[in-house]
């Protein structure tokens, strides 16, 4: 998957963005903006973020490791976690507060090893 991943990120991060345009036009039709920080993180944690992750890994080849598969699924199965259970917990659930505090740690630890990435690739 590793050859791959900057094709999966660029997919994946389309998918957020249709999941977080459907929140927006929810939220407009309904008059009801409560879902707004789910909103905003499906929008910026997904479709951004994750299409940012997508391009740095095509102008970035050497960087297609088993290091970029691993932070591939800690930033998606985060993002996914911390959405949801945002979405829960702004619609009157905050049992889902551990949800939402696991896939932040896993959004962290993505984005550590985004950061080794992002340095091993621009070093002179
Ligand atoms: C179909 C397109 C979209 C619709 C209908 C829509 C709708 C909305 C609505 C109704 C709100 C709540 C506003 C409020 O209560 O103050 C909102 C907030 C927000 N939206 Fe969207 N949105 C769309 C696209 C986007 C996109 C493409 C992004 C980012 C890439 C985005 C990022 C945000 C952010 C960050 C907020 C929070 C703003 C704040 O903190 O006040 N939205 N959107
Ligand atoms: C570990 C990951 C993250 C966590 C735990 C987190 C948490 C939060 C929290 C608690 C708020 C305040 C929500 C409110 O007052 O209703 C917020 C707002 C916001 N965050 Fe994040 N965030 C994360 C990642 C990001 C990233 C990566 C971006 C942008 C690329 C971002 C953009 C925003 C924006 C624009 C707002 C204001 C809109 C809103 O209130 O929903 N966040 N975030």
């Amino acid at each position: 998957m590793s050859a791959s991943i900057d094709r999966a990120f660029l997919r994946v991060a389309v998918l957020y963005a249709l999941v977080g345009l459907c929140g927006g036009i929810f939220m407009s039709a309904s008059h009801d903006h409560a879902l707004m920080p789910a909103h905003a993180h499906w929008l910026l944690l997904g479709w951004v973020s994750m299409f940012l992750y997508g391009l740095f890994y095509k102008t970035h080849p050497a960087a297609k490791t088993k290091l970029a598969t691993a932070q591939f699924w800690l930033a998606n199965i985060g993002a996914i976690l911390l959405c949801v259970a945002v979405g829960f917990i702004v619609t009157g659930h905050p049992k889902a507060e551990p949800g939402a505090a696991i896939g932040s740690l896993f959004v962290l630890a993505g984005m550590i090893l985004f950061a080794i990435q992002v340095f091993r690739g621009t070093k002179a």
